[in-house]
């Protein structure tokens, strides 16, 4: 693992870094070059305007319309690239963070991720804090972007909690490392904004603002803000579901939760009342039934929350009229959910079968690819 000797050994002159950062930075939001068969100026320009995809064989037989932002093609693998982005962009505008700051961050999952390729970018240090339970494979990607680990070994003693005891090492980090800066997503109003101005306008843009409900799971409540926000900002009345997972404390009890990405152990700072229209808790093994679910009918790789919003709204389904319109955010993609997820053996051993949605099997049936719908128009006809 590279120390952070040997990383400022690495660093080139000011106006170098300078100009370089600007050359990444100029580019957000992203210009429609990026998107453009042009090249694209470095991998952060190419952060957002993610896909939206409208995802006719979901639930086949129902009246309405249910759209997909596909936030698993950003290019850090998850949504968490956006707030990533913005709040270093932020935090670098407002001179609280130069060349010289060591970025320090407890988080072991996707936000993690998604800021060490901005950090590695933007050639800035990273100090993620983790905890035992973090992933095989985030840890190999947190270090393959240069990013340095610090590992808590014992719970909090106070609170018998990782969370409690990772957030202490990030002060203790902060009040002692030279140049060390705490974003602090659960705080930093750069988490939502990117959702408002980004992720949640562009699914309105795209929609001409025609939507009834807006789905998204929620950990930060990052997303869900930034939903509500955008939501208010053009005057509509869509209404926003929220999907918790069961065993988080934002809407249900404590309790053992197995898979990673969404719900919360404490309230986060983020959340608010009215901030959701309704809510929905889901189990793991719902999860994992949506995720297949999800593959099976759309080949759609999905992540575990993806996989609680479609169990949601295959649960939902009979209450939506005909017309209605339904769009949800899918905040990352299935690979790194291949151990547990999608593997028969885990799901054995923690749920005892294989869970599935009602009707799965039943309904399955080969495809014309023929018929399979290519573009808006063919949908819409
Ligand atoms: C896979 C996944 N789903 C859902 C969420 C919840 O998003 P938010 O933090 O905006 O509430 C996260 C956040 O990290 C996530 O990684």
């Amino acid at each position: 693992m590279a120390s952070h000797a040997d990383n400022r050994a690495r660093r080139p002159a000011a106006q170098v870094w300078r100009r370089r950062v600007d050359d990444h930075l100029m580019l957000y939001p992203p210009s429609p070059l990026a998107r453009s068969s042009r090249p694209a100026a470095g991998i952060l320009s190419t952060i957002g305007h993610t896909p939206l995809i409208r995802l006719a064989r979901l639930l086949p037989g129902t009246p309405f319309e249910i759209y997909a932002k596909l936030e698993g093609h950003n290019p850090g693998g998850s949504m968490k690239d956006r707030p990533a982005l913005r709040m270093v962009r932020e935090a670098m505008k407002s001179g609280l963070i130069n060349r010289r700051s060591v970025l320090v961050e407890s988080s072991s999952g996707n936000l993690a991720v998604g800021l060490a390729q901005v950090c590695a970018a933007l050639e800035l240090r990273l100090t993620v804090v983790v905890d035992p339970k973090v992933t095989q494979a985030n840890l190999k990607i947190l270090r393959a972007y240069g990013a340095d680990i610090d590992m808590v070994s014992t719970p909090d003693p106070d609170t018998g909690e990782y969370l409690a005891a990772r957030r202490k090492r990030v002060t203790h980090l902060v009040q002692t490392v030279p140049g060390a800066f705490n974003l602090n997503q659960y705080t930093n109003p750069g988490n939502p904004r990117a959702h408002r101005e980004g992720t949640v306008a562009e699914i309105l843009d795209a929609l001409e603002n025609r939507l009834d409900w807006l789905v998204v799971s929620i950990s930060t409540c990052g997303s869900l803000r930034g939903a509500r926000e955008a939501i208010v900002d053009r005057g509509l009345d869509t209404r926003v579901l929220a999907v918790d997972a069961a065993g988080s404390v934002i809407f249900g009890q404590r309790g053992t939760r197995l898979l990673p990405g969404h719900g919360a152990g404490t309230v986060p700072e983020h959340m608010a009342d009215g901030l959701a229209d309704e809510h929905a808790l889901v189990t793991d093994a719902q999860c994992v039934a949506g995720c297949r679910w999800l593959v099976q009918r759309e080949a759609l790789l999905a992540g575990a929350s993806s996989g609680g919003i479609v169990a949601t709204l295959h649960r939902l389904q009979a209450r939506w009229p005909a017309g209605t319109r339904v769009a949800a955010i899918l905040p990352d993609r299935g690979e790194r959910y291949l151990d547990t997820v999608y593997d028969d053996a885990w799901c054995e051993r923690h749920f005892g079968a294989v869970p599935r949605l009602d009707g799965l099997n039943a309904e399955r049936r080969p495809v014309d690819a023929e018929s399979i719908p290519t573009s808006f128009a063919e949908l819409d006809s």
